[in-house]
């Protein structure tokens, strides 16, 4: 099959690129069939994944997909490996016996800050696709943003504290409950967090993670993470980036249990610095693109290079996701 390269309303240039680069079929090809679309996938997954380095997000319009069944098809054209979500906070359900889960379920009202994926942990995905099963009616743009802008912003912002997280890294702490609590956005009990239904295999992964951690009371666990790096230097794309939870954290890790704003330190055990941080959420909201969802839509994301957010809705809306690396 044929495609073209398509404009989209909320697009922007970044470096003099398309963000997100949009692929549809072109206009010969509108009733190409699921097989002639998989064996599309197969034969340009270089060059699909070139684009995806290039211009940090790729989103692949109009083909023929109508389920996550189809989604986790398209996946195994690929050569990304899929990775399960051990360790991320968000509540999900999964989706397929592999590699599909949905997207963040945190309630709707709330937007969920501009993240990395699984920035807390030693080896977060590489990449993140995206398919949209259901649009909201209102609302509900996934939010992305390249995150070498936005790192060039904080040192331009102030030098002292971005050189400072630069060369002392981060530490997350997290109060997870016993059980699942799909109330908080950071709700994922320890036993989904680590995928174990003990204590002791759940200080099995702990270990592993290089994490410390107190046993509460109520059957809460409180996890302190190995200092983190917050700003890396993307080797394939030659540039720093802000690669961390550190906004995620510090405005989003609010609930009976945790405080955002201590939830987050330096490796020396600092807190972050306000201003500084309030200032960053700012230029973050102006720099992104806020992308709306359309049935069927597919959204690769370099989680390498470009953070994401999510914005409130209202209505039904159901995102699926799959993380890979490569
Ligand atoms: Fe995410």
């Amino acid at each position: 099959m044929s495609v073209v390269i398509g404009k989209l309303a909320e697009q922007k240039q970044v470096n003099g690129l398309d963000f997100p680069l949009m692929v549809t079929p072109s206009e010969t090809q509108k009733n190409a069939t699921k097989a002639e679309f998989l064996n599309w996938i197969s034969e340009n997954k270089a060059e699909l994944h070139e684009y995806l380095i290039k211009h940090g997000a790729v989103l692949l319009r109009g083909f023929p997909l109508d389920s996550a069944a189809e989604f986790e098809k398209m996946l195994d054209q690929t050569d990304y490996k899929n990775m399960p979500y051990v360790g991320g906070a968000a509540p999900r359900e999964q989706v397929t016996a592999s590699r599909i889960v949905t997207a963040n379920e945190s309630p709707a009202t709330e937007k969920i800050p501009f993240h990395h994926e699984m920035a807390q942990v030693p080896t977060p995905p590489g990449y993140i696709f995206f398919y949209c099963e259901t649009a909201s009616p209102k609302g509900g743009a996934t939010s992305i943003l390249h995150s070498g802008e936005i790192c060039k912003s904080l040192f331009e912002l102030n030098a002292d504290f971005a050189s400072k997280i630069e060369k002392d890294g981060v530490r997350y702490v997290r109060v997870m409950p016993e059980v699942t609590d799909n109330t908080s956005a950071i709700g994922r009990s320890w036993k989904d967090t680590f995928q174990v239904t003990t204590k002791d295999d759940a200080e099995e992964k702990m270990k592993e993670a290089g994490m410390s951690w107190e046993w509460l009371d109520n059957g809460d666990l409180r996890t302190q993470t190995n200092t983190l790096s917050a700003i890396r230097f993307d080797e394939e794309t030659q540039q720093k980036v802000f690669f961390n939870s550190v906004v995620a954290v510090y405005t989003g890790w609010n609930d009976s249990r945790n405080t955002g704003k201590t939830a987050v330190e330096t490796g020396k055990g600092e807190l972050m610095d306000e201003a500084t941080i309030d200032a960053l959420v700012e230029q973050m909201d102006g720099k992104c693109v806020n992308f709306k969802w359309q049935n069927g839509d597919v959204l690769w994301v370099n989680n390498h290079t470009v953070l994401h957010a999510r914005q409130p809705f209202e209505g039904d809306r159901r995102i699926l996701a799959s993380i890979s690396f490569k």
